[in-house]
Formats: C-alpha cells, structure tokens, sequence
C-alpha cells in the first residue's frame, strides 16, 4: 500500500490540447528531451506520417497497426512519473480527441502567439471546462511576431471565460525576443538562441534589480519591461493555487518551443501545479486513487484494421491502485472475470508489454470485442461503474443507404458496430428504421473511414450525400412532444437508436430561436452516452 501510494501520487497525467500547428508536437518533443526519454528533438513522430494525405489513410493506419494518434508518452523528470496524452488534430481530429481529454487530470493549452485562440483550441476547452480540470496555457512561438500579450490574455479570457495568470512575462518578440521575466522569483532568464532547441541552450539569469540588467537587455526593453510589470502586479488576477485546481484560473507561460525558450520553467512550474491522480465519480461515490483496490475505465477503442482479426484495442485509464497483469479483474458491464491480455504502454514510438501499471496510468488492453467506451474494471470482489463518457456533439453529417438492398442485413450490423467503437454516431429520422440513416462525424476522415470499413469489413457499399448541419444538441427536457416542438425553417427534428431526440442546425443562430420559440426548452452540447 505505502509504495502503492508513492508511485500514485508522483504521476502526473495531462492532454495537450492546440489547434493544429500552434506547435503541440514541438513542445511535446522538448519536454520528452528534458525527461531523457529521447535524444534528439524530432523524433515523437515523423513530419510524414503526422500530416499525412487523407487518402493514404487507410495504409498508414494498417503500417501503424496502432494509431500513432492514440499515443500515451510516459516519461520520468524530477522524480515525476509523467504521461502526456496526445489529443489528435488535422484530418486525424475524432470523438476521440474528446474522449482522450476524459482520461487526464489537467490540461496544456498551446497557443501560437501571433494567432491567438483558433477554433479547435475552442472545442477542446469546452470539454476540459466541463470536467474542470485544470487548464495550463503555453503561450508559443515567442521568436516570431507576436499579437500584443495583453490583447492575447484579454482574448483567452473573453473568448473562453476563464481568468489567467501570467507566471512570466515576454521580454519583446520575434527577433527583438530575449527572454522571460519570472514574477515568482523576479528574475529575467535571458536565452540564447539554440538553434535546433536541444537541452544544452544557455540560459543566463539576472535579478530585476541588478543594476546590469537594463544594459544587458537595452534601455527601451527594460522600460517597457518595468511599465508592464508595474502594470500587471496592479491589475492582473492575482495566483490562487486553489482556483488553478478548481479549473478557474489558468497560468500563463510563455516561450518558444522550437528555440526551446521557456519550456524548462513551464515543466517546473507546471508539475508544481498541476495535481496527482484526482478522484473520479463512480455510482457508489468517489473512488480515491490511493487505493488497494484497482479500477479502469475505457476511454477509446481502437479497432484493428486487420480485416482477418476482429480484435481491437481498448485504451484505459487506471483511476485507483495498481495494476498486477497476473491478476484477475473484473469487467463491471460484462459481469465477468478475467485477465487483460497483452497489456502495453506506449513509450515515444515504441510499445511495450507491461506487467504493472498505476492509477494515472494509461494501458491499452487486448479487446476481444467484449468491451464497450465507458466499461469499468476493478479487483475482483468489488462492483461499481465510472460515470459514462458523454457523447460529443459531431460536426459534419451525411445521409447514408446502402447500393444493394439486399445487404440490409450486413449494413446494420457494420453501421452499429462501427458506431460501438466510437468512431461514428448514427441517427434515424423520426419514427423511421434503419434502411436510411444519418450520421454524424467530428472529423471529415471518419467518413472515409466508415465507407472503407463497410466495404472491406462487412462488403457492403454505401452511398453518401452530405447534410448542411454543423450543430446538434440533444434535448434534456424528459416530457417533450416533438411534433409540437417549432423550431427555424433549417431545424430537423431526428433521434438516435435508443430513441432520444434531437435536434439538427445549419448555423447556431437557429438554435437561439428556436430555444426562444420553444420556453422551457433545455438543450445541451454533450449526450448521455
Ligand atoms: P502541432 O503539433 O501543434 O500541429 O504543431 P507542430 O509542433 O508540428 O509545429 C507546427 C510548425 O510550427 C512547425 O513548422 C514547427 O517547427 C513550428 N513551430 C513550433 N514551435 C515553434 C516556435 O516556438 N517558434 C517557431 N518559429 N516555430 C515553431 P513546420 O515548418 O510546419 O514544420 P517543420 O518542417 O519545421 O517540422
């Protein structure tokens, strides 16, 4: 137990969450390098196979075997026992980005600094803010031309309501950029440009009030400096550990990946901050992750692309004790016993069986089409259930029958079985059946996905024709006649297989009136899986 407690509390488990290029990789790959766990910046995964064309899609997840997007990096620092999790964009961009973030306990937000808050930094905020983890912003790309860093934290903060707390403050930008002033310890890191950003890059650090400093970084700068520093000790929301836990307040960093500016700091600071394994709900109240007693849930399923072996991987997060793999567990929804077989960890680009894991720890599972996204597992003797992984709201949807009618049959059972893996949602229209059905995607390439598996997998062809919705939300009121229910001339009332309803937008001003138009009307963004 005490040495259980001791490898629980130094995890550390945390998803980086950007838009794409605002430099994820890029600050994943130096914080690797501080770890030891690489050598050389570049190698957390090839430029190739990350921006990958969508139709070599399909080779490239049968050569990874395993998506490279599903990766968990584990990595030692400072005693710290870290796993980052990589939330997936470009083309790659899924339900499964979403569920990824269900399985940490605090989240990194990259932004690109000339940028600002981009669309998918957006969505991905959503769901850290209704699990309120806490939320760490890394301010990127400081040695190009920057956006005024208080027009950036005024954005963060209006554009996604949260309240930030400068840790450090930039000393200029682009080439004029020199460093950092940290507030805590009131002193200026100055960096030398280190090129390839690798570990050795110098960095001189100088006390505010050395009275070199202002010859050191020139006359103006320091002025400047000290305005914004008077500036921000006055007016900016002052640091409460409490409030950053409580997912209120977000620490700013900022720095510059590629030169390797500032992330030291950011890791230092940041693993101060950031929590050990938080407890998780479950129907019988609050499991503590110190515990003797193991418990999972499955956050991800990753089907095999392999057409001659149904088998899948199922990703979980281990929320208390330890995982022994010569233990039996207990598989709550299946109501069986068993052993996971062929549990592995992933480590940069390699993956490895282990033989024991702890809770902040994610494994993946041989999955012999047993498990479901949201199963729980635990010792064997005790019996609860996490709170289900809710629905996210799909962003792209397309009418979807089969060629031959004949294949009815085969369609249903491959559409169904897709959509259990969490790769699609579907919905029928209102009081119709399964001969024509609408699905919904997050990311475009699961279209693609779905037309591939159907016909390789099941042999079934399907035709196509996209919706113009952009918005869902289902509806919580649990007495909702939706044959009264008016709503704008582009809503379409439909529902999914278990009959709840919903409803469909082209633009989110419909679902403004049609939320005025209907009183009482309560809709939501995420559905109760
Ligand atoms: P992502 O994972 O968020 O999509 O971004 P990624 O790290 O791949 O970075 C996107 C691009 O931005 C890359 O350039 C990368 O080198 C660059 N980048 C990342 N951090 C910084 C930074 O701090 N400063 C500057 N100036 N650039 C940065 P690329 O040309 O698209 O790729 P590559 O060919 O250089 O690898």
């Amino acid at each position: 137990m005490a040495d259980n407690k001791k490898e629980i509390q130094r995890r550390r488990t945390f998803a980086i969450i950007s838009h794409p290029d605002a430099g994820k990789t890029t600050l994943t790959e130096k914080l690797l390098l501080y770890g030891g766990a690489i050598n050389l910046a570049g190698s957390v995964k090839g430029k190739a196979t990350a921006r990958h064309a969508v139709s070599d899609w399909m080779e490239i997840e049968k050569e990874r075997g395993i998506s490279v997007t599903s990766s968990v990096l584990q990595f030692e620092y400072d005693g710290y026992c870290i796993n980052i999790l990589d939330t997936p964009g470009h083309q790659d961009f899924s339900e499964d980005t979403y569920r990824t973030l269900m399985a940490a306990d605090s989240a990194v937000m990259v932004i690109d600094a000339s940028k600002g808050v981009e669309a998918q930094t957006r969505k991905l905020f959503k769901v850290c803010v209704m699990r309120k983890i806490p939320i760490f912003t890394f301010i990127n790309k400081m040695d190009r031309e920057a956006n005024d860093t208080f027009d950036l934290l005024d954005e963060i903060e209006k554009e996604l309501g949260i309240a930030t707390c400068p840790m450090n403050w930039p000393i200029g930008s682009g080439k004029a950029f020199q460093g950092v002033y940290d507030r805590n310890d009131r002193e200026v890191s100055l960096f030398s440009d280190t090129q390839r950003g690798t570990k050795e890059g110098e960095i001189t650090k100088v006390s505010i009030n050395d009275p070199k400093i202002q010859e050191i970084i020139g006359k103006e700068a320091f002025g400047k400096l000290t305005d914004e520093i008077e500036l921000l000790d006055g007016a900016s929301t002052p640091f409460r550990l409490d409030e950053v836990q409580a997912g209120e307040l977000s620490p700013v960093f900022f720095g510059s990946a590629l030169t390797n500016f500032g992330v030291q700091t950011f890791l230092e600071h940041f693993l101060k901050m950031t929590t050990a394994p938080l407890p998780r709900f479950a129907d019988v109240g609050v499991i503590d992750p110190v515990s003797e007693d193991f418990s999972a849930f499955v956050f991800k399923i990753q089907a095999n692309m392999n057409k001659a072996h149904r088998d899948r991987i199922a990703f979980m997060r281990i929320c208390s004790g330890k995982f022994d793999a010569s233990q039996e567990v207990y598989h709550v929804q299946g109501e069986k016993k068993m052993r996971l077989s062929q549990p592995q960890q992933l480590m940069a680009q390699e993956r490895k069986v282990v033989e024991e894991a702890y809770a902040g720890d994610i494994i993946g599972v041989f999955d012999p089409g047993l498990f479901s996204i949201g199963d729980t597992f635990c010792s064997p003797g005790r019996k609860f259930a996490y709170e289900g992984i809710p629905t996210f709201a799909p962003e792209h949807f397309a009418r979807v029958r089969q060629v031959d009618t004949m294949k009815r049959k085969q369609f249903v059972k491959g559409v169904t079985q897709i959509a259990q893996e969490g790769a699609i949602q579907i919905f029928q229209e209102l009081h119709s059946g399964l001969e024509e059905i609408i699905v919904g995607v997050v990311g475009v390439l699961q279209f693609d996905v779905l037309k591939y598996r159907l016909n390789n997998e099941y042999n079934v062809e399907i035709i196509m024709e996209n919706l113009p919705y952009e918005y869902i939300r289902w509806i919580e009121n649990t007495d909702i006649d939706m044959d009264s229910l008016t709503g704008t001339s582009d809503m379409k009332k439909i529902q999914d297989l278990k009959g709840r309803p919903l409803l469909l937008f082209v633009n989110s001003w419909s679902i403004g009136m049609t939320l005025d138009r209907n009183k009482g009307l309560i809709l939501s963004e995420f559905g109760r899986s």
